[in-house]
C-alpha cells in the first residue's frame, strides 16, 4: 500500500469525501457524537446579549444537523447558518431540517465566507479536530465574531483512540489512527480570544466487534489519516492481526472498548 505526502487541500477534500460518503448512515453510527453534542449544548447560554432578531449563529461542521433542532428551539429568532465542508452532510441535514429556517453553506472552517464582526455565536461539535491549521481556524472565528461574540467547541484530545493506536503499533509501522492536539497546544492558538470554559471528559465506548468499532470511526471521519492517501482501516490480513491484538483490551462481556478524550471549550471575543 502506498503512502503519500498530501497537501492540506488534498487532505480537506478527502475529509469532505469521507464524510459525504458516510452521511446517509451517519446518524445510526453517531452515538458518541450525540452524547458529546448534548453536553456541549448544555453549556450554551440560555440567552444571548444581542438583539434576538439580529442574532447570527453558526453551527460549524454541522454534519447531519443533530444540534439544529436544539439551537432553533433555544434561539428561535436568530438567523441560523449550517456550515460544513462536506456537501453530502449538508444534503442529509437539509432533508431532515428543511422545515426549519436555516441557510446552508459548504465551506472550510479555516476560511469562512462571512464578513468581519457578523456572527454572535459559533457552535462546533466534534468537527475542528480535522482542521490542520488551528491558528487559521481561530483567526477566522475571531474575525467573524462580533465583539462579545462567543465560540463553543467540543473536540478530541490526544488520549482518544489509544487502544486502537497501541494495537496497530503491534501489527505494522503505518500510521492508521490520527493523533490529536493537547489541550494546552490547542488553547495556545486562540490568541485574542478569552477562554472561559475548559472541561475534559473521558468517554468510553464499547463495541460488539472490531468491524463495528471501525465502522464507528468512519462516521467520525477518523478513517482518514493525515499524510496517507489510503484510508486507515487496513487490508484483510492486517485486520485479522489487529483483531487478535485487540483482544488484550477486551471487556468481561466480550465487547471491545475504545476511549475518546473530549475537550469542551468556550471563548469570548474581547471588545478590541
Ligand atoms: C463528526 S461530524 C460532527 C457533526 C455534528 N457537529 C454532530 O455533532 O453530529 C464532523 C463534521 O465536521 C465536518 N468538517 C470536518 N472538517 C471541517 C472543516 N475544516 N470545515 C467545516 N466542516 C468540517 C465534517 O464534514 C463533518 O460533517
Amino acid at each position: 500500500m502506498n503512502s503519500f505526502n498530501l497537501t492540506r487541500d488534498n487532505f480537506k477534500s478527502r475529509i469532505a469525501q469521507s464524510f459525504s460518503r458516510a452521511a446517509k448512515g451517519y446518524d445510526q453510527e453517531a452515538s458518541l457524537q450525540k452524547q458529546v453534542a448534548n453536553q456541549l449544548l448544555e453549556f450554551l447560554p440560555k440567552q444571548l446579549s444581542s438583539n434576538p432578531s439580529d442574532t447570527v449563529i453558526l453551527d460549524l461542521g454541522t454534519g447531519t444537523g443533530y444540534a439544529i433542532p436544539y439551537l432553533t428551539q433555544l434561539y428561535p429568532d436568530a438567523h441560523l447558518l449550517g456550515v460544513d465542508v462536506a456537501e453530502g452532510m449538508l444534503k442529509v441535514n437539509a432533508s431532515q431540517n428543511g422545515h426549519l429556517l436555516i441557510d446552508y453553506i459548504c465551506a472550510d472552517a479555516e476560511s469562512l465566507p462571512f464578513v468581519d464582526a457578523s456572527v454572535d455565536l459559533i457552535v462546533s461539535s466534534l468537527a475542528i479536530q480535522w482542521c490542520r491549521d488551528y491558528p487559521a481556524f481561530f483567526a477566522e472565528c475571531k474575525r467573524v465574531l462580533k465583539p462579545q461574540g462567543q465560540l463553543y467547541i467540543s473536540t478530541l484530545g490526544p488520549r482518544s483512540l489509544w487502544q486502537l493506536h497501541e494495537a496497530w503499533l503491534k501489527v505494522d509501522e503505518i500510521q492508521h489512527v490520527n493523533r490529536f492536539e493537547a489541550l494546552e497546544t490547542l488553547v495556545s492558538y486562540s490568541d485574542g480570544l478569552t477562554l472561559f470554559l475548559k472541561e475534559t471528559e473521558v468517554n468510553k465506548q464499547a463495541y460488539p466487534n472490531l468491524q463495528q468499532l471501525l465502522k464507528s470511526l468512519k462516521s467520525i471521519g477518523a478513517s482518514v489519516v493525515e499524510h496517507r492517501e489510503t484510508t486507515g482501516l487496513g487490508g484483510r490480513h492486517r485486520l485479522a492481526q489487529l483483531e487478535k491484538v485487540y483482544q488484550s483490551f477486551v471487556h468481561g462481556d466480550g465487547s471491545l472498548p475504545l476511549t475518546y478524550q473530549v475537550f469542551y471549550l468556550a471563548w469570548c471575543k474581547n471588545d478590541r
